[in-house]
């Protein structure tokens, strides 16, 4: 048995070593090329993503690194959705998704832009993430973009001066919040008006709309003017691997994508399982040898 603690000060080492090391089985050992690309403008990204042949579990975890940019941005697959982060342990994708807006003028003059996301694979997470909407004079939906069904009754923001907002809080008052369900693949999000934002245009000329990572979002009252000009914001997908639970895929260990000592769990958002490094090891469970034993350190004798 082997560990890489670099640094053992005066601690004393413990193993912890794992009790029945005769696991019922593990998967087959994957063989992936030796020089894959860890990471592409900052963004990490560990094995089953990968941006070359070889170096991903399938097409589902191709990520092109795109080096126009300055520093290189990561999409997904081969499309126009931007990467920020790759969790391997919460198993998240953090991405960015567009804005839907409807802006008017004194002079009469509206502007819809209705946003549109569409994903092959991993669903927005329902958990992590609140459908949004910014304004005084505002009502949004969210469609299920494929089928064009709604899958949520919208939300519903008015105000008529800005001393009625709530700067800091998203309560209903110039922005309003509500949940997604689970498994959903594609939206359009569109925002209209009742009134044309006539009376209010002083200080809401538009309202906005869209998926946004809860946690990532504080509302506050200066987004009524322009929303600092954000085109996009961070929206949490959550991915898994395979399309069957934990206990189907384990019957196939040429297949099963947890290897040796990891946990395999069903995912709780629309289908597939994702595994995890058993209590005492860390690393990636889904690399052959990924997941290493843990050398605990102590101060006391
Ligand atoms: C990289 O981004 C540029 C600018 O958006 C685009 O024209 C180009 O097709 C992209 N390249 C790849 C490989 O996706
Ligand atoms: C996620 O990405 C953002 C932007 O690239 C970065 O600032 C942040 O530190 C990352 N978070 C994690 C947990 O990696
Ligand atoms: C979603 O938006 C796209 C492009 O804007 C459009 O083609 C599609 O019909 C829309 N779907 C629904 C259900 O509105
Ligand atoms: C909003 O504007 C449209 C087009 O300019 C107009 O037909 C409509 O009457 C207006 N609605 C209200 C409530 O002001
Ligand atoms: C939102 O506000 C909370 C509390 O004021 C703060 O801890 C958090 O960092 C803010 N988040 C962002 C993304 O600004
Ligand atoms: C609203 O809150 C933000 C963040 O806490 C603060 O920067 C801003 O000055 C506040 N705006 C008003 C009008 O109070
Ligand atoms: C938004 O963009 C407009 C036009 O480009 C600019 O005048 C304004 O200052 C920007 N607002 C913020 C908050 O950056
Ligand atoms: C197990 O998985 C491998 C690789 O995906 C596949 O070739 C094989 O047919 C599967 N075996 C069974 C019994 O389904
Ligand atoms: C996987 O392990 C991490 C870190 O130990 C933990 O935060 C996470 O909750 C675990 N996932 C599950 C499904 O137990």
């Amino acid at each position: 048995m082997d560990c890489h603690c670099i640094k053992l000060m005066h601690a004393v080492l413990l193993w912890v070593i794992a009790a029945a090391a005769a696991a019922a089985g593990t998967a087959s050992a994957q063989t992936i090329a030796p020089d894959c690309q860890a990471t592409c403008g900052g963004v990490t990204i560990p094995y089953p993503f990968g941006t070359t042949e070889g170096c991903y579990l399938n097409r589902n975890y191709l990520i092109t690194c795109n080096n126009t940019f300055s520093p290189p941005k990561p999409f997904l697959r081969t499309g126009n959705i931007e990467v920020l982060n790759i969790s391997l342990v919460d198993h998240y994708l953090r991405v960015l998704t567009p804005v839907g807006s409807d802006c008017y003028n004194e002079k009469g003059g509206r502007r819809q832009v209705t946003a549109r996301t569409t994903l092959s694979r991993f669903p927005f997470s329902n958990t992590r993430n609140k459908f949004t909407a910014i304004g005084c004079d505002t009502f949004a939906v969210i469609m299920n973009g494929m089928n064009g069904q709604s899958i949520s009754t919208g939300c519903l923001s008015m105000c008529d001066s800005i001393q009625s907002v709530t700067n800091g809080s998203c309560s209903g008052i110039g922005c309003c919040q509500t949940s997604i369900p689970k498994g959903l693949l594609n939206f359009n999000v569109t925002v209209s008006s009742f009134s044309n934002h006539s009376d209010i245009l002083s200080f809401n000329p538009c309202s906005y709309t869209f998926l946004t990572e809860e946690d990532s979002f504080n509302f506050s009252s200066a987004d009524l003017i322009d929303l600092q000009n954000r085109s996009h914001v961070p929206t949490v997908l959550d991915w898994a691997v395979g399309e069957q639970t934990c206990e189907e895929a384990q019957k196939n260990l040429t297949s099963f994508a947890c290897q040796a000592n990891s946990i395999c769990f069903d995912s709780n958002n629309d289908y597939g399982y994702q595994c995890n490094c058993s209590a005492g090891y860390q690393g990636n469970p889904y690399l052959p040898s990924g997941c290493q034993g843990i050398c605990l350190r102590s101060t006391a004798f």
